[in-house]
């Protein structure tokens, strides 16, 4: 399945794949292309040194659909199968999620519905929350909202401040998400009324 990833800065979600790909663990998937909306990412040299294409396109010069027009163009261009948001710090119009329904993954760091939004970590913590996490998901027109893949939980400590809960769910991110890279490349998500099933192999 041929994968691209949008990220907006650091991109370690974005090495978990890479990394979960030079391993083989992701066999079915082919990361074809990266596009970031930030010159300044991070995620850019991770995908030169693993000779990965990638593309910046700027959303500051143009409206919200003609950003994402630019983005479908290129993702077309590569036949694209599959998309990533791996830290992609943007909201998809609605012509861009209905183009590629079911077919885009996100992940999050709080166990949703939980703490959705742009501040899940400080979110937990203000909610007294005693565990948290990670969830991925399928992206829906809705802020965090779309069907839950799989999530993977951490205790929150009683010390926990936004860095060490934020490193701890990390670890946390890049397991689950290459994970479920594997079982929607593999076709084994189906989306029912109640959720993800998650089919045998
Ligand atoms: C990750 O923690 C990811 O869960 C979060 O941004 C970080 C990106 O890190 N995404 C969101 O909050 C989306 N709502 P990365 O660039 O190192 O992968």
């Amino acid at each position: 399945m041929r994968i691209a990833v949008l990220a907006s800065g650091r991109g370690s979600n974005f090495q978990s794949l890479i990394d979960a790909s030079e391993r083989g663990d992701l066999p079915n998937v082919d990361l074809v292309l990266l596009v970031v909306n930030n010159k300044e990412a991070k995620a850019i040299d991770r995908a030169e040194k693993h000779s990965i294409d990638w593309i910046f396109i700027n959303h500051t010069d143009k409206e919200r659909v003609a950003f994402d027009i630019e983005v479908m163009a290129k993702l077309d261009e590569y036949n694209v199968e599959g998309i990533i948001l791996a830290g992609f710090m943007r909201i998809l119009s609605k012509e861009f999620i209905s183009n590629y329904k079911n077919r885009i993954l996100n992940i999050h760091p709080s166990l949703l519905p939980l703490f959705p939004g742009a501040h899940a970590h400080r979110d937990a913590l203000e909610a007294n929350a005693t565990k948290s996490g990670c969830t991925v998901h399928f992206v829906d027109e809705g802020v965090d909202t779309g069907s839950i893949i799989l999530q993977k939980e951490v205790v929150v400590k009683p010390d926990d401040t936004e860095e060490t809960l934020s490193s701890r769910i990390l670890v946390q991110e890049h397991i689950a998400f290459p994970e479920a890279l594997h079982l929607f490349s593999s076709n084994r998500l189906k989306i029912t009324s109640n959720g993800v099933e998650i089919l045998p192999p």
